[in-house]
């Protein structure tokens, strides 16, 4: 008889040995600590037959949003096609099928048909997740974990993961409150879950709790930043906050010793590191060289137009540094891909490829250009992931044109809209009184 997952599932082709190598690796890619490819791979050292062993690691890599990590992924998936397997192991070498093709959502709906008949698939449902959230599928980011809740207790193995989960998908559906609360239930089980930290991370961002956010993330940084690869989007939250606050020393040294510290090719952390570099640019801050370490950091990838959201902080990267070579290349690649097929070409289309268009004028002074991109694809970005936080660096350059190009009645809109959403920001306060200044409107307003 095959031995079990912690959750109960039979493991095809493990040992004893291997099964409890692969309830390691989950765990690490739980609180994504330590390195669950290593684990994996001892797994699979172990046992070469392992179906759910050779899955997990085509998911990790995956996972990665990256063109140079599937090789790795396609390696996992043709060691396991001809492997015996049971047909929930049959549905993840279907999914995994569906993205190494390029269909995420395919992909995802395959985890989903796994999950109806087993609701406790770690696996399934954790990389469902993370894909939700590439895809920017808010909704499914709640209420795929919230279908499988009650199949759920707290004396089943890695259950904070699933309230880690629930919390953010309550999060981006701004259901603060409950996403607060769930986040911390999934720690107090779990301390260093990275990813209920995140999530509660994210409840402070969008409230405008700048001081709360601090104090949960510094207070707790021996759990969240140590071993932990997910550590540098933890360290951007806490920049974001002082970025709001307007400490602009502490975000560079956080910038600095933190986010760039290791100088990582890993998309998801480049990511991080343009999207702040490129807050600071819109507020007139010149960041010297980081424009160009970051820049060249991206440049190899820079025509791969592997997935929009990736392109769209490459693009940053590229027109903060002045390198209009690669910011062609970008542009360039990206139409080539369209019409190709797959998730990410609807992406490109849609969303990614007027937002770096966007981003191209908006460096030539062309701020006009700049409004007429982005206000064309803002209320429906989403599709191309990443969280609202995320996707505000949008809104930021939206208003910051408005107000380059003295379109002050757009610039008053986007000012009023944001300080609805977030009254305690000092940002958006200056937004305000940058308005004050300009005096946009106050002539119509008092007349009417
Ligand atoms: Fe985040």
């Amino acid at each position: 008889m095959s031995p079990k997952d912690p959750q109960g599932y039979s493991l095809t082709g493990a040992s004893e040995k291997s099964a409890e190598l692969y309830a390691q690796a989950l765990s690490e890619l739980q609180c994504y600590i330590d390195d669950p490819v290593a684990t994996i791979d001892a797994a699979l050292a172990e046992s070469p037959k392992f179906v759910m062993g050779h899955c997990f690691r085509a998911f990790l890599h995956i996972l990665a949003t990256e063109r140079a990590a599937m090789p790795e992924a396609e390696a996992s998936f043709n060691a396991v096609t001809s492997l015996p397997a049971t047909d929930r192991e049959t549905g993840h070498i279907a999914a995994i099928q569906k993205f190494l093709a390029g269909d995420m959502h395919g992909g995802i709906e395959a985890l989903e048909s796994i999950l109806l008949d087993y609701p406790r698939d770690v696996v399934a449902l954790q990389t469902a997740h993370l894909f939700d959230f590439f895809v920017g599928d808010a909704r499914s980011l709640r209420d795929r974990i919230a279908r499988r809740l009650p199949q759920w207790s707290a004396s089943i193995p890695n259950y904070h993961a699933l309230l880690g989960m629930y919390a953010f998908g309550l999060e981006e559906m701004g259901d603060y409150r409950r996403a607060e609360d769930y986040g911390h239930q999934a720690i107090e089980l779990n301390t260093r879950d990275a990813w209920a930290q995140h999530a509660v991370a994210h409840v402070y961002e969008m409230q405008g709790r700048q001081q709360q956010g601090i104090d949960w993330m510094e207070s707790r940084q021996s759990h969240w930043a140590t071993d932990n690869f997910m550590s540098v989007h933890n360290w951007w939250h806490l920049a974001m906050y002082y970025l709001d606050l307007g400490q602009i020393e502490r975000v560079m040294d956080l910038y600095d010793n933190r986010i760039r510290n290791d100088r990582s090719e890993v998309a998801l952390d480049m990511v991080d590191a343009s999207s702040m570099l490129w807050r600071l640019h819109l507020r007139g801050i010149d960041v010297g060289e980081r424009w160009s370490e970051i820049a060249g950091a991206w440049d190899p990838v820079a025509s791969d137009a592997f997935y929009a959201f990736n392109d769209f902080h490459a693009m940053m990267a590229f027109v903060g540094s002045g390198n209009n070579e690669a910011a062609r290349r970008v542009l360039a690649s990206q139409e080539e891909r369209i019409g190709q097929g797959g998730s990410n070409d609807a992406m490109t289309a849609q969303i990614g490829h007027p937002l770096c268009k966007a981003l191209h004028a908006f460096n030539h002074g062309d701020y006009g250009r700049t409004i007429e991109l982005i206000r064309s694809v803002r209320t429906i970005a989403n599709r191309f992931g990443g969280s609202h936080a995320q996707r505000d660096v949008i809104d930021l350059t939206l208003i910051e044109s408005a107000f380059r190009d003295g379109q002050l009645g757009l610039a008053q809109a986007l000012s009023n809209e944001r300080m609805a959403l977030k009254p305690t920001s000092p940002l958006n306060a200056q937004f305000r009184r940058r308005l004050q200044e300009d005096k946009p409107l106050q002539a119509q307003a008092n007349v009417a």
